[in-house]
C-alpha cells in the first residue's frame, strides 16, 4: 500500500511542490490550505490528523512576514511556534511522522561563511526567534521528527501567492521602473542561499524516504549577495534595469537580519543526497514555467 502524506500549507510556494513531489513517486497525498485546516486550532489539527492516519505530516504553513512579526510578534509565534507544537503533539498521537520547515534567520549571521547544522542558533528577529520555537516544539514532540532550515525559497507559486518572492519583487520592479524611472536599490551587505522550492521538496523527499531525522539544511547551493542576485536574475530575464547596491545603514527594515545566512547542507550531503543544481539553472527554470 502507498504511503500517505498530509500536507500542510499546501497552496503556498513550498507546499505546492511537496505535493507535486510526493505525488510524482506514489505517495497517497493529502494536502489542506488554512481554509480547510487552521493549525492555529488545536482541536481542528488533532481531529484532522486523527482522521487522516498519516504516515508523514509535511508542514509547510508559516507566518513568513519578517518585518511586521516585529509589531506583532504574537501572530508570528501562534503560527510559527505554538501551531507546531499542536501539529508535534497531534502526530505522537496519530502516530506520524513530523517534517517541518525552519529558516537561516534562527542564525545571527555573524559567522561569516555558511551555516552548518552543528551550529548554534542565535535568532535576531520575533519571526527568527518564533521559526525557533517551532524548532524545538517538533523535536520536543515527536520523536522521528525532522527539521529542515531552507533560506530565501522561490518557487512557481509565488506567482500567485500574497507574499510573493524575491525574483517576482525583482520582475515587478523592473516593470515598473519604466514609468518612475527610479533606480531598483539592493542591498549588498547581506548573503543568502536562495533556495528553488522544486528542488527544496526533492530534497525533503529524498531526507524522508531515507529515514533521516533530526536538524537538516536545505539551501540552495550558491551563497551570495541579494545584490548578486537581483543582477543573475535580470540576466536570465533578459531586462536591463538600473539596479543600485545599497547597506544596511541605508536601507533601514524593522526586523534586524543575519548578514551572512547562507546554509550549508552538510546532513544532506552526508546521506548521500545530490546536491541541488546552480542558482542560475534554477532561476532559469523558474522563469520557464512563468
Ligand atoms: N519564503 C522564504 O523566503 C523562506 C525563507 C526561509 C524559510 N522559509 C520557510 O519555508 C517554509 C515554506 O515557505 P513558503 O515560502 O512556501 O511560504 P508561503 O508561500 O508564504 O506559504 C505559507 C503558507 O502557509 C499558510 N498559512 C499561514 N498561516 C496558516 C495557518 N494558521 N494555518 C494554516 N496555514 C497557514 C499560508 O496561507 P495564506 O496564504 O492563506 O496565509 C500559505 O499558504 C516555511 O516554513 C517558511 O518559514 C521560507
Amino acid at each position: 500500500m502507498p504511503k500517505h502524506a498530509v500536507i500542510i500549507g499546501r497552496a503556498g510556494q513550498l507546499g505546492t511542490e511537496l505535493v507535486r513531489e510526493f505525488t510524482a513517486r506514489g505517495w497517497t497525498v493529502t494536502g489542506f490550505d488554512r481554509r480547510a485546516l487552521n493549525i492555529t486550532d488545536p482541536v481542528a489539527v488533532e481531529e484532522c490528523l486523527a482522521a487522516a492516519e498519516p504516515d508523514v505530516v509535511l508542514n509547510a504553513a508559516a507566518y513568513n512576514q519578517v518585518d511586521v512579526a516585529e509589531s506583532e510578534p504574537l501572530a508570528a509565534y501562534m503560527v510559527n511556534g505554538l501551531a507546531v507544537r499542536n501539529l508535534a503533539v497531534a502526530c505522537r498521537q496519530a502516530d506520524a511522522q513530523l517534517v517541518h520547515f525552519s529558516t537561516d534567520y534562527v542564525f545571527d549571521g555573524t559567522a561569516g561563511r555558511a551555516y552548518l547544522e552543528t551550529d548554534a542558533p542565535h535568532p535576531l528577529s520575533a519571526y527568527g526567534v518564533s521559526k525557533l520555537a517551532g524548532e524545538f516544539y517538533a523535536r520536543a514532540y515527536e520523536d522521528r521528527n525532522l527539521v529542515v532550515r531552507t533560506c530565501g525559497v522561490f518557487g512557481p507559486a509565488g506567482r500567485h501567492t500574497a507574499r510573493g518572492n524575491f525574483v517576482e519583487m525583482m520582475l515587478r520592479l523592473a516593470g515598473q521602473q519604466q514609468t518612475s524611472n527610479q533606480p531598483i536599490r539592493v542591498v549588498e551587505d547581506h548573503v543568502a542561499s536562495p533556495t528553488y522550492a522544486p528542488e527544496l521538496a526533492r530534497l525533503t523527499a529524498d531526507l524522508v524516504e531515507r529515514g533521516v531525522t533530526g536538524v537538516v539544511h536545505g539551501g540552495g547551493e550558491v551563497a551570495l549577495s541579494w545584490y548578486d542576485y537581483a543582477r543573475l536574475i535580470f540576466r536570465c530575464a533578459g531586462l536591463d534595469p538600473v539596479l543600485k547596491a545599497t547597506n544596511e545603514r541605508e536601507y533601514r527594515t524593522a526586523a534586524k537580519r543575519p548578514k551572512y545566512s547562507a546554509l550549508a547542507n552538510g546532513v544532506a550531503a552526508a546521506a548521500g543526497i545530490a546536491p541541488m543544481p546552480d542558482l542560475e539553472t534554477c532561476v532559469r527554470r523558474y522563469l520557464e514555467l512563468r
